[in-house]
Parts: C-alpha cells; sequence; structure tokens
C-alpha cells in the first residue's frame, strides 16, 4: 500500500469538473486510481471525452477512465449546456483525446477496486449526479463498509437550489441515487452551494491564475471565463462559484473550511422540492447524523492552493 491516499473521481465534466481533476492529479498527496464518468452536465459520451481531454492536459493520459451510467436511476437525464456550453467544457480548445477510453464499466471499476483494495484504504469523490454510486452501492452492498468515505459536491440548504429553487443541480438531476448514498451509512462530507457560493471565481484571483502563463493555467482560466459567464449574470458577482474542486481541496488542506455533522435527507416525493436536501442544521429532528456539512470556506486559501498545485502539471 502506498503512503498516497487512494481515490477514485466520479465525474461529469463540466468546467468546475476540470479544475477539480487537474487539482487531484496535480496533487502527489493522491493515486488516482481511476476516473468514471457519468451522465450529468452533458450527456454521457461527452463527459467521458472530457475527462480523457483534461488528463491529456494535465501530462497524465495514463489515467484510467472509465464510462458509467448514462442516465439517472428513475427520472430523465437533465443536463446544463446553458452553463456549460454544448461540449460541456467550452472555452479553451482543447483536443480530441488519443488516450483510450476502459473497456470496464464504471461502476463495475468501483465494485471491483473497493474488494480487492484494503478496508478503509479507498474514498469516493463525486462530482456530478450520484447514479454510479447509488448503482455499486445496490450492486454489491458488500463493498459500503470499505469504503474510507465519500466527498461529494451537492446539495444547498441556506441559499436553497440552483436549479430549482429548492435543490441544487448534482442532486436534482437523480434525487434517488442520493437518497441511496445518504442512507448507505458510509461517511460522508458534502460540500453544499452553501460552501461553494464563497468560493468565487473573482477577477484578481484568475487573474493571478493566468499570471502563473503555464499552458494548464491558462486552459484553466479560460475554462473559468467561459464558466463564469452564467453564474456572473445569475448572482451579479464578481466571478461565479467554483464548486467541484472544493472536494479536492477539502481533502488536502480541511483547514480552509468549516462545517458540523448533521441529518441529511433527499427528497424524492415533492415535484416542487425534488432532490432538496434537508439537512438537519440546528438538530431539531433527533435523526441520526449522517453527513459532515462544509458551510463556509477560505475562499483566498482556496484558490492559492489551486493555483500554486495545477501551475505544478
Ligand atoms: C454542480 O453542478 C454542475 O453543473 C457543476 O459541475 C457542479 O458539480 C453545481 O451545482
Ligand atoms: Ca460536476
Amino acid at each position: 500500500m502506498s503512503d498516497r491516499r487512494a481515490i477514485i473521481i466520479d465525474t461529469d465534466p463540466g468546467q468546475d469538473d476540470a479544475l477539480a481533476i487537474l487539482l487531484a492529479l496535480a496533487s502527489e498527496e493522491f493515486e488516482v486510481i481511476g476516473i468514471t464518468t457519468v451522465a450529468g452536465n452533458v450527456p454521457l459520451p461527452l463527459t467521458e471525452k472530457n475527462a480523457r481531454k483534461i488528463c491529456e492536459l494535465a501530462g497524465k493520459p495514463e489515467t484510467r477512465v472509465f464510462a458509467g451510467a448514462s442516465r439517472p436511476l428513475v427520472r430523465d437525464l437533465v443536463t446544463a449546456e446553458y452553463v456549460h456550453g454544448k461540449s460541456g467544457l467550452d472555452g479553451p480548445d482543447l483536443p480530441e483525446p488519443a488516450m483510450p477510453l476502459q473497456a470496464q464499466h464504471g461502476v463495475d471499476f468501483i465494485v471491483e477496486t473497493l474488494r480487492e483494495r484494503a478496508s478503509g484504504e479507498v474514498a469516493l469523490c463525486t462530482l456530478g449526479p450520484l447514479t454510479n454510486i447509488a448503482l455499486a452501492l445496490v450492486k454489491a452492498p458488500d463493498i459500503a463498509p470499505k469504503i474510507r468515505e465519500i466527498v461529494m459536491m451537492g446539495g444547498g440548504f441556506f441559499e436553497g437550489g440552483n436549479t430549482t429553487p429548492a435543490a441544487e443541480f448534482n442532486i436534482y438531476v437523480d434525487p434517488h441515487a442520493a437518497a441511496t448514498v445518504f442512507k448507505s451509512g458510509v461517511p460522508i462530507t458534502m460540500i453544499p452551494l452553501d460552501c461553494t457560493h464563497k468560493a468565487l471565481t473573482t477577477h484578481e484571483r484568475i487573474d493571478a491564475m493566468r499570471a502563473q502563463g503555464t499552458k494548464v493555467t491558462t486552459a484553466a482560466a479560460e475554462l473559468i471565463d467561459f464558466f463564469e459567464r452564467f453564474d456572473e449574470d445569475k448572482y451579479g458577482t464578481d466571478g461565479g462559484p467554483l464548486h467541484d474542486p472544493c472536494v479536492i481541496a477539502w481533502l488536502l488542506k480541511p483547514d480552509l473550511f468549516s462545517g458540523r455533522d448533521c441529518n441529511v435527507e433527499i427528497e424524492t416525493g415533492s415535484e416542487l422540492t425534488m432532490g432538496m436536501t434537508v439537512v438537519d442544521w440546528w438538530g431539531v429532528t433527533g435523526r441520526a447524523k449522517n453527513a459532515h456539512v462544509l458551510r463556509d470556506v477560505d475562499a483566498n486559501g482556496f484558490f492559492g492552493l489551486l493555483t500554486e498545485r495545477i501551475a505544478r502539471l
């Protein structure tokens, strides 16, 4: 067993997913065992291709990328081209990837890896809808106690939702998968909009990234330039929230974040509030605490870490 922390990244790239993948691949603390992709921001054929583009941008074409679920468990797929562009990765002109897609299904890769590795060795970093993780837990319930933790970007409570008034995109797209994951007993750190809306891509922060002048930091700044324009208009802020890299940053530097243990339940019954993450922040229900919910981030520290790390690639 190596000293590095073994992670699987489950993702639907997406510009902010791309930044998260770059941060992970740049950080020697991690062994990125594989990247599994899911339908979300754009359909699966694009998310798996985008993941490979990003591995090549990082100079890590040996990274294994697997395609997982092409649709949510129960509901129809909802995508977000209006945020991420037609390709899901609009912005820089990234070449078509030459590295292969792995033949194995992403869900089978997750199951096989967890069975092979020691208990508590592998963490799952989820950056998209939770379909692959729920399918793995249903197919192979024996893996649940082996998962070290799930660190997810998803949900929103005090901030409300970004896709409906009640629901954040990743949970809204597959609420039934999210409900399965939150009931699994696996330790969960949830990074909701309440936290990521404080990680704003201000001009000063992105200019500092661009000023590094490397191929990767230039492409990263271009990805952010495209991605933030929608949220700047929506929220009227300088820059938009950079959601998914918070997952990797939390694993690298938890001191940048603060939160508390809570009960979290997922709404799957009401069409009006479908996919809402009901967080018992004040402990009023007595329901068992099933997640560590982050609410704050030191945004300058976060962007400093991100920039310093991806400039190494
Ligand atoms: C989440 O939805 C996606 O659009 C982003 O990639 C992020 O994972 C934010 O709600
Ligand atoms: Ca995402």
